[in-house]
């Protein structure tokens, strides 16, 4: 078989719901030179890595590494280290990924217990306090910004509840972190797992994680070996630590780009890039109202950094979409599950998160519903 075409891809406007635009610094930071995995040069990257996350993370916890792998290996590796067949573990569940975390979880054996919404609407604290009340939980989770949806879940207020019963609290940052809030001291998130492609404006490819110290000592008492030998990491902190005992072979290139992409984050600051995450999805509303096109989430609940509006009646959605790539290079994102075909979802993602991307995106709508 002859070697196919050079790769050429388009040069997309990436406002779906992730991968987001990459920064130019990041992108080139993906050709610098590639060093061993144990080059006391790549060592330092992966010591300021974790540094840098702690301070993203809002955090001081020991333990802040990227896991190699996507948003859902972050996801996996939380459930994994921290579940044994048969613990009890709660769910918040109105969208996507909180499905997916039920299913993520009874693979390792829990018995899984949900809180459920409507997509579109929040979580309500309420319904853990009772489920709470009810039983205990070793874990309860919940997804902080629920890309599906576009809804933002009230944490904080779950987070108080969880502690006063005694359990611990798993938060997907996984759209969130970068663009909104994520305070996992303050907050008291015991552990927290995110991503690099949607506010970080890094290409997919590794999930950030945090354990505090209560969530570490949990798998420490471990009586059954974590089932997964990749994710497991008792072994990985020992790759991270000084230590640094051979696990696998970290993503190199990764490495680099997470490293700039951190590097820009803290260089912005957080309070300014949730700050210019808020303002720009005040201007989308605005924009996409001129235009009849009304946001599918109440506004005391929505995701800045993810947006949902409603496809009207009259309007074919994935030609829409469609001829958004075909004339316009843009991509935006299609509903999910009972959303599909109902919303769209328009992510301002890190590097994304600009005027500039409103005004084209609105500019293409209007010439094509
Ligand atoms: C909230 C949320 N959690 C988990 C994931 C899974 O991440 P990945 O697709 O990077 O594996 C996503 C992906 O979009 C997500 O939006």
């Amino acid at each position: 078989m002859p070697a196919a075409p050079k790769n050429n891809p388009p040069l997309r406007r990436l406002l779906g719901p992730g991968p987001s635009a990459v920064n130019p610094r990041v992108l080139e930071s993906l050709s610098l030179p590639v060093v061993g995995h144990l080059d006391p040069a790549f060592l330092q990257i992966m010591d300021q890595n974790m540094a840098m996350l702690r301070e993203v993370f809002q955090t001081k916890n020991r333990l802040a590494l990227p896991m190699s792998g996507t948003g859902s290996a972050g996801m996996e590796t939380c459930f994994v280290n921290l579940i044994e067949p048969g613990d009890a573990v709660l769910i918040g569940v109105n969208g996507f990924f909180g499905t997916r975390m039920v299913d993520v979880a009874q693979r390792c054996g829990a018995q899984v217990d949900t809180v459920e919404a409507q997509w579109g609407t929040a979580l309500d604290p309420a319904q853990f306090r009772a489920a709470l009340a009810k039983k205990h939980y070793k874990l309860v989770a919940i997804v902080h910004a629920e890309t599906s949806t576009g809804v933002l879940q009230p944490v904080e207020e779950v987070s108080r509840l969880v502690h006063e019963h005694d359990s611990l609290l798993l938060v997907d940052a996984v759209t969130s972190l970068g663009g909104a809030p994520v305070r996992v001291d303050e907050w008291a998130i015991d552990v927290c797992y995110s991503c690099t492609q949607k506010c970080l404006s890094c290409p997919p490819g590794l999930s950030p994680v945090t354990f505090n110290e209560r969530a570490v000592e949990l798998v420490r008492k471990r009586k059954t070996k974590v089932q997964s030998w990749y994710l497991d990491l008792s072994m990985i902190e020992k790759y991270w630590g000084s230590e640094r005992v051979y696990h696998h072979t970290a993503p190199i290139s990764m490495n680099y780009a997470l490293h700039e992409a951190l590097r820009v984050a803290l260089e912005e600051g957080l309070e300014a890039s949730w700050q210019r995450h808020r303002e720009v999805h005040g201007v989308f509303v605005r924009e996409m109202r001129k235009l009849e096109l009304e946001p599918a989430v109440a506004e005391s609940i929505r995701a800045p950094m993810i947006n949902a509006i409603r496809v009207p009646e009259n309007v074919d959605d994935a030609k829409v979409r469609q001829r958004l790539y075909d004339e316009f290079n843009i991509e935006i994102g299609a509903g999910l599950g009972p959303l599909k075909g109902k919303i769209w979802r328009v992510g301002l993602m890190g590097d994304g998160a600009r005027v500039e991307n409103v005004e084209l995106l609105a500019k293409a709508l209007r010439q094509l519903i």
